[in-house]
């Protein structure tokens, strides 16, 4: 059940969680929505990844912070989710300060593929720009019944698949011509 909690009631490692997706939305680039968005990713390692939307002139190629994160813990070799945090607020006078924001529905679905690879559910801290208002769920809870790998057949094991593919590279490396 999705739970609305303060930010002192937050155990230290979600606070930070949260802080952390907060001062992402520094790096924000939203010339168009004038919108920040902020997420940080924490994997099983502990690591926290974070990242900001990037917009784009052609607004359909703008990329969310969900995703962005997400990509940066894949591209650091560490998309074993734990938990991810979203914080977002307008940067103008528009909007109302104290909506908590939550994935939309692609990162719902980028997030729910990351929660198979990494065989667990994983946490969804929903924040306002001030952290006066935080949701805390899951995204078994905010995309019930997800598309994913097992509805298309697919039986691979994300890791053995993992491994596999080092191996390959490590011989193509290896294969250089000098
Ligand atoms: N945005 C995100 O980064 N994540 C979401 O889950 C919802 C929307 C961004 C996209 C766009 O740059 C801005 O917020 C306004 O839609």
């Amino acid at each position: 059940m999705s739970k609305r909690v303060t930010l002192s009631e937050l155990a230290d490692l979600d606070r930070e969680l949260v802080e952390a997706a907060q001062e992402a939305c520094a790096r924000a680039y939203a010339p168009y929505s004038l919108f920040a968005v902020g997420a940080a990713v924490r994997s099983k390692s502990g690591t926290i990844h974070t990242a900001a939307n990037v917009e784009n002139a052609s607004y359909g190629l703008t990329i969310c912070a969900e995703a962005a994160a997400l990509s940066m813990a894949n591209a650091a070799g560490d998309l074993t989710v734990e938990s991810i945090a979203v914080v977002g607020f307008s940067i103008g006078d528009a909007g109302d300060r104290s909506q908590v924001i939550t994935p939309c529905g692609s990162c719902r679905q980028i997030i729910a593929e990351a929660a198979q690879v990494t065989g667990s559910d994983v946490r969804i801290l929903c924040c306002n720009g001030e952290l006066s208002g935080i949701t805390v769920s899951s995204i078994s809870e905010l995309l019930p019944d997800a598309f994913g790998l097992a509805s298309i057949g697919t039986t691979s094991k994300p890791q053995l698949w993992r491994e596999q593919l080092q191996t390959r590279v490590e011989r193509l490396i290896a294969q250089r011509t000098k």
